[in-house]
């Protein structure tokens, strides 16, 4: 699973933003970490200290102030499709159907229709929503959309799948459906996942690395393997909860999580 070869590194990676009046506001100061081939990289750590940002440089949506973004060795400058995003909100074109959402990616890229359509199939099924190809996504449920991002994002191809809080605006079990989906894919695709959520059981289950931010501006407080899971990863939700080292962990991680949580925001 996670082999030794390194696909993405953060090195010294700061970020400023010039807020409103000029003041200059430190989002992100010397993040470094490394995430695998065929890794799940989770970024956990308190509202505000800088995840989303961290992930939308990785996507090449904002430059790093200082500090350098390597994928596969080479610096990140601009976005590529070889890097894939979903976000948290729905993301789908309403006038189109599943299927050709998928496909819409595939077709900017001026794959073959054939071709692109046996990988939408691929992928759509993959998601397990076959039965919807031919539905527009305002007949689907939040989860169902959300199904239809992850498959539009993986069908390019992406060596790289960038998520920020993908599950966020589900319910509870719809969420809980949609990370045991995720360990599927990553059974069945050779991609590298970073994906940025508060939920630390979410973390804990998708995770093989969890790094960990602190508080505004943020930097990696801890850098951690999910070691419990033994080199593999767990399919069903509540398997995890018995396996020894699982509890400890998530209370070291809850114990972080309070330390630098919300009632020291103002410090920041
Ligand atoms: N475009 C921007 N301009 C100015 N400040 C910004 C910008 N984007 C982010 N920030 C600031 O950078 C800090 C980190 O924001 P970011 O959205 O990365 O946090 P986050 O960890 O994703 O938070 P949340 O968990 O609430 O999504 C915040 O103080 C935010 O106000
Ligand atoms: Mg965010």
């Amino acid at each position: 699973m996670s082999a030794s070869v390194v696909k993405l590194s953060a090195e010294g990676v700061g970020k400023s933003f010039v807020g409103t009046g000029g003041r200059v506001i430190q989002a992100v100061r010397d993040v470094s970490f490394a995430v695998h081939e065929n890794e799940f990289c989770v970024l956990l750590g308190p509202s505000g200290c800088g995840k989303s940002t961290v992930l939308r440089m990785i996507a090449g949506l904002e430059d790093p102030t200082t500090g350098v973004l390597r994928l596969d060795g080479h610096e990140i400058l601009r976005p590529d499709r070889e890097r894939g995003m979903v976000f948290q909100s729905y993301t789908s074109f309403d006038w189109l159907t599943v299927g050709q959402n998928v496909e819409y990616g595939m077709k900017l890229n001026r794959v073959p229709v054939a071709e692109r359509r046996e990988r939408a199939a691929h992928f759509i099924d993959l998601v397990k929503l076959t039965r919807f190809r031919d539905a527009y996504p305002k007949q689907l449920s939040g989860g169902m959309k959300q199904r239809v991002a992850i498959a539009r994002t993986l069908a390019n191809s992406p060596s790289l799948l960038l998520m920020d809080e993908p599950f966020g605006a589900l319910d509870a079990e719809t969420r809980w459906n949609m990370q045991e989906l995720m360990v599927s894919i990553m059974d069945s695709t050779q991609t590298t996942v970073v994906m940025v959520t508060h939920d630390i059981e979410e973390a804990l289950f998708l995770g093989d690395r969890i790094v960990f931010i602190s508080r505004h501006p943020g930097t990696v407080l801890e850098d951690m393997t999910t070691d419990f899971k033994g080199g593999t990863r767990v399919r069903r939700k509540e398997d995890m909860l018995t396996v020894p080292g699982y509890a400890e962990m998530e209370r070291h991680i809850m114990r972080l999580m309070r330390e630098q949580g919300a009632e020291h925001e103002d410090e920041g």
